[in-house]
Parts: C-alpha cells; structure tokens; sequence
C-alpha cells in the first residue's frame, strides 16, 4: 500500500511533466495526442487515480481533492493551448478573428464631375441643353472650320498632340478646345440652336499650378435668328451669378479668337481681383459659313469656360495638378 506523502509526489510529477511536454505540442494533432496520453481513459490521470481504492479513508481525504484539483489543472491547460492554437493558425492565415469589421467606404464624385454638373446645370436653367462630343478630333473641325487656317498665328496657341492615324483626307489629333464641337453642332441640328458641350482637352504644354495638359472645358453655343451681344453678355452674367452668388459683379473685356468676332474674356471680382474664367464671342460669319449657315439670316454667341479654373476659385485650390493626382487627402474634402 502506498503512503500518501509518496503519492503526493506522483501528482506534482504528473502536474509537472504534463504541462513541460504541452509546451511542445504546436499543432492540434500534438495537443490530442497531449490530451489522450495525460486525460485519456487510460492515461496518466486515470492510472493515478487507480490509488483511491488502496488507500486508507484517511489518506483518501487528503489525496481525493488533490487529485481532483489535478484534473481540472490539466483540463485549463488542455483548452487554453487549443484555444491559443486556434488563434495562431487564423493569424497565420491572415485572418484574425478578433479584429474589429472594417467600416464600408463608399465612393464619390470627384470635385470635376461637380463643378462641371454645377455649371451645365445653370446653363439647363436657362433652356440650354447638354450635348457630348469626340475627344479625338480632326484638323478641319480642331482649327479649319473655326477660321484657324494652317499659317494662323493662333495654331500656335494650342501646342496640339497629333495622333498618328493615317487618313489621306485628315490629320487626327486629341482635341485642343470643345470649340470644334460648334461646327459639329450646328451641320447636324437647325437653328434654335442652345448647347452647352462638356468635355476633356489636351495640350501639349508644360503643366504648373494653374496649366494641365489634360484638362475640361465647357464649351457654349447659341444660334438664332437676331441673337445679340447683349444676349451673350445676360446669359454668361447670369451663369456667374448662380456659380459665385448673387452679388458676383463681373467684366468683359476684349480678346481675340479667329472663330469669333466681337472677342471677349469674362473675369469675376474674386478676393478683390480681376480674374479671368471663359472666352467668349458672335459667332464669326466665316464660321457660320462654312457650315452652310447664312450669316444674314442667323447669328449667335459661343463660349469656352475652364471648369477646374472655376473650382479652384471656389474651392481655393491653389494648384490644378491637384485635380489629377489622385490623392484622397484631397479628394476626401469634396466628399457631397
Ligand atoms: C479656348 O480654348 C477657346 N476655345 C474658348 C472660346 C470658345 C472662345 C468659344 C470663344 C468662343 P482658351 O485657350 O482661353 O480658349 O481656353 C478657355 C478656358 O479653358 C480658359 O479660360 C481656361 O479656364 C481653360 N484652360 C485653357 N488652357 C488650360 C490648361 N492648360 N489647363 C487648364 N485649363 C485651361
């Protein structure tokens, strides 16, 4: 019969070697095999426990609670080191499930698509409708049929990014302005004629802080019978003032385009300057020509505005290259 100090030895060893060899059991096959050789039905624990019946009523007061104690010690270590285990191998995944869920971020419209719907929109109001052209041009709609001929000092102005696709009739380019789009407009539709044409441009210029290379503009067409000056004038007032607020004084001064004439620029006082934000004109006969229109009997105003220009005012956004950098600490500010 063995006395109980001795058996007290066996429960510290049993307690001792189980927990040193479940430090090496790092894997769920490891830890059952851990728990069949210590907990099984035959295990270790088991085998212990077969002292009970040997021993006296006394001993038994002692041993029992040890043992029991025994017992629930190794099951805590069993389910800790599985519950551990579990944790490690979702990491190891890549997938932790104690990670709190990502909130959803949701899209939208960048500060371009704004402002240019915020323009077209004042235009909409004023009985103008929105219409879409190509953004690769031909040379004849790009500059021929706006009285830009070939040796025009103006061609200079728009350093032009040629496309080298071969037509025997035309040369293709990206467009330079949304102005070829009045051409367009005028051979497929008959006057009453009031557009506005958003679009992208491409010049071949050095980029700074207020010149990208790649860039909108909005371009404006109205042709009638008698539409005057004064048309063009009210209507572009009236589009700043919807745009920059009621009060919004602005000036027209003049400027030269071959493909209209009278020229003028349009600048809004803005922070107590003078600053320009569209190109604008009559019609020139040349123009109406050359689609087919009579100039005595129709006549008619165009614009061309720069709608990041005008979101950079707004928005105090000191350098355009912003626009196209992609960077969402910018981006993020104009979240609608
Ligand atoms: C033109 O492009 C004319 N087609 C405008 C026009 C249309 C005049 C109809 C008369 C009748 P301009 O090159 O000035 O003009 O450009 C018009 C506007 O586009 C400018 O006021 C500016 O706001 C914008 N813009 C021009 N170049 C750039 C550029 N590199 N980057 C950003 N915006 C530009």
């Amino acid at each position: 019969m063995k006395n109980a100090q001795s058996i007290l030895i066996n429960i510290e060893d049993l307690s001792l070697s189980a927990s040193n060899e479940l430090k090496s059991c790092t894997n769920l096959n490891n830890l059952e095999d851990w728990r069949i050789k210590f907990l099984g039905r035959n295990g270790e624990l088991s085998e212990l426990m077969k002292v009970m019946k040997d021993i006296s009523q006394e001993d038994k007061r002692i041993i029992g609670p040890k043992l029991n104690q025994l017992k629930n010690s190794l099951v805590d270590l069993f389910e800790n080191a599985k519950k551990i285990n579990n944790q490690t191998q979702n990491h190891e995944e890549g997938f932790d499930i104690t990670l709190p869920g990502r909130n959803l971020t949701y899209g939208s419209l960048h500060p371009t698509t704004l402002i240019v719907r915020e323009i077209c929109e004042s235009f909409k109001s004023m009985g103008f409708q929105i219409y879409e052209g190509n953004e690769i041009e031909t040379e004849k709609y790009n500059f021929d049929l706006l009285n830009i001929p070939d040796d025009h000092p103006a061609r200079d102005q728009w350093d032009t990014i040629w496309l080298d696709l071969k037509n025997p009739n035309d040369k293709y380019l990206l467009r330079t302005h949304t102005s070829p789009m009045q051409a367009r407009i005028m051979e497929e539709n008959i006057p009453p004629i009031r557009v506005v044409v958003p679009g992208k441009c491409y010049r071949y210029e050095a980029t700074d802080a207020t010149h990208e290379w790649e860039f909108h503009q909005i371009e404006g067409l109205a042709i009638d019978k008698n539409i005057s000056f004064s048309e063009l004038k009210g209507t572009l007032y009236q589009m700043a003032r919807k745009i920059f607020g009621s009060d919004q004084k602005v000036r027209f001064r003049c400027d030269f385009f071959p493909f209209v004439e009278p020229g003028v620029d349009m600048s809004i006082l803005w922070e107590g300057k003078w600053i320009e934000i569209l190109g604008a004109g009559m019609v020139h006969p040349k123009v109406l020509n050359g689609v087919g229109y009579d100039p005595e009997k129709y006549s008619g105003f165009a614009f061309g505005i720069g709608p990041e220009r005008v979101s950079m005012l707004k928005n105090k956004i000191k350098d355009i290259r912003n626009f196209h950098a992609n960077d969402l600490r910018f981006l993020s500010q104009f979240i609608n």
